[in-house]
């Protein structure tokens, strides 16, 4: 099958090399010729690990190419994704206007039967108006179908998750359209999920949502089991083994951050107060996100004797979470704009992120000097094997924030430091 794939990112990067993999012929299109002509030259302009060997694999062997060229890419292929950015607009509802161009383009480029799908995260209700878009877009009436087919990749293990899917989730309105889309997935031994569009795009918003409301609800308990000295790593433990609670999305920390959820579970806020009947559950996770997010300013100030001025805090990882460059909803930037509006004098590392403004130093050695106290903020494996005796000497005093509860926490008391985790008593 001939697939177009609009919108290079990571999750339209990633889905183009699957189906390349499985054997069809992919053109990957986007209007920014800096990441066209970077992916053509079998460059990855973004960091996800293992892509890159599989782009330049599939460039040179032909089996995927690069385009800015709309007009030609949307009449040469049969099935279409869309798989552009759909950001937080400003009522807290994604903004679908990248969506709404793309479709309208189609529209007027269509040359004979489609499947058109929607990849990329987009409110319940949106295959209808893409179809509608590219209604309006066409010279002549031709038949196309609007299929919603959502990615649940993870940064940073996109193309693990996108050749092991839990499920696939296929939301079509016609048996010719769940035909095609089918043919497509024919070699994933996984279960498909035949739906119609407005479920499939409600089962992202879903299953994102509710991975957030297992974030907020262990990271409010770990605040509870602070309090009253319980180890809540032993409480994930002890709960997620229960085959009903499952082991993921239970790990205590500085809260979820990214280019999902946070998006996600504010746009199904929106959609569901549009319905008159507000998913009121998820306001709560926003909210205690926001407060995790902040949870060590308190015990920062306190510990530093009430006042942050002239303090030298050194934070480690600037990713939403390891394995990635993005800082989108970090954090880690939410907790160092907090140390800078009291003063206090941030020093930063990340193995993979550079130049996001700060004072930033290539090496962890370089970050810690001097300082007052460390805060580790992104699970990255480098931070987990440091050599802390050594960094001890260089700090001015020996205190650790973990926000990741990534150390073992007897071993760095052992050093001399004071350590400060998520409830890891
Ligand atoms: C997420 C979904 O997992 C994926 O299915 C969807 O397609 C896109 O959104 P991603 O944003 O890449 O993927 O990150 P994910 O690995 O899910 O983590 C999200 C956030 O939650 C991160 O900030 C992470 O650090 C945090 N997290 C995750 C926790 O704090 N605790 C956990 O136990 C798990």
């Amino acid at each position: 099958m001939k697939i177009l794939i609009v919108g290079t990112g990571y999750v339209g990067t990633t889905t183009g090399l699957i189906f390349c993999k499985i054997g069809h012929q992919v053109t990957g299109l986007d209007l920014d010729e800096r990441k066209i002509n970077a992916l053509q030259a079998g460059k990855l302009y973004f960091y996800e690990p293992g892509l890159e060997d599989l782009l330049t694999k599939h460039v040179s062997a032909q089996n995927i190419r690069f385009t800015t060229d709309t007009e030609k890419a949307v009449k040469e292929n049969d099935v279409i994704f869309i798989c552009v950015g759909t950001p937080l607009g400003p009522q807290g509802k994604a903004d679908l206007t990248f969506v709404k161009n793309v479709a309208g383009t189609i529209g007027r480029y269509m040359n004979h039967y489609k499947v058109i799908v929607t990849k990329s995260t987009v409110p319940v209700g949106t295959a209808e108006k893409v179809t509608n878009w590219i209604k309006e877009n066409q010279p002549s009436p031709i038949p196309f179908d609007v299929v919603s087919n959502p990615e649940f990749l993870r940064e940073g293990s996109a193309l693990y998750d996108a050749l092991n899917p839990d499920r696939i989730v296929i939301g079509a309105s016609s048996d010719r359209a769940r035909a095609v889309m089918r043919e497509l997935y024919k070699d994933f031994q996984c279960p498909i999920i035949e739906t119609n569009p407005q479920a499939s795009e409600m089962i992202k918003y879903a299953a994102n949502s509710f991975l957030a409301m297992k974030i907020s609800f262990i990271n409010e308990l770990a605040r509870v089991c602070d309090a009253l000295g319980i180890n809540v790593n032993d409480i994930s433990t002890g709960i997620g083994l229960d085959h009903r609670i499952g082991p993921h999305f239970l790990r205590a920390g500085m809260g979820f951050g990214g280019s999902c959820f946070p998006k996600d579970v504010n746009a199904l806020i929106q959609t569901s107060k549009e319905t008159g009947r507000p998913l009121s559950i998820l306001e709560k996770v926003v909210q205690v996100n926001d407060e995790q997010q902040l949870y060590f300013m308190k015990k920062i100030r306190q510990v530093l004797g009430g006042n942050l001025e002239n303090k030298t805090i050194a934070v480690l990882g600037l990713a939403f979470k390891a394995n990635t460059d993005d800082t989108r909803e970090s954090p880690s930037l939410i907790l160092i704009e907090k140390l800078r509006g009291e003063q206090a004098a941030v020093q930063v590392h990340d193995p993979v992120v550079k130049s996001v403004g700060f004072m930033q130093f290539s090496t962890v050695e370089e970050t810690v000097k001097g300082a007052d106290a460390v805060i580790l903020c992104t699970d990255w494996d480098d931070y987990k094997t440091l050599d802390w005796a050594a960094l001890k000497q260089l700090m001015k005093q020996p205190i650790i924030f973990d926000g990741r509860n990534m150390l073992n926490k007897t071993k760095i008391e052992e050093l001399g430091f004071r350590y400060l985790g998520v409830a890891n008593h």
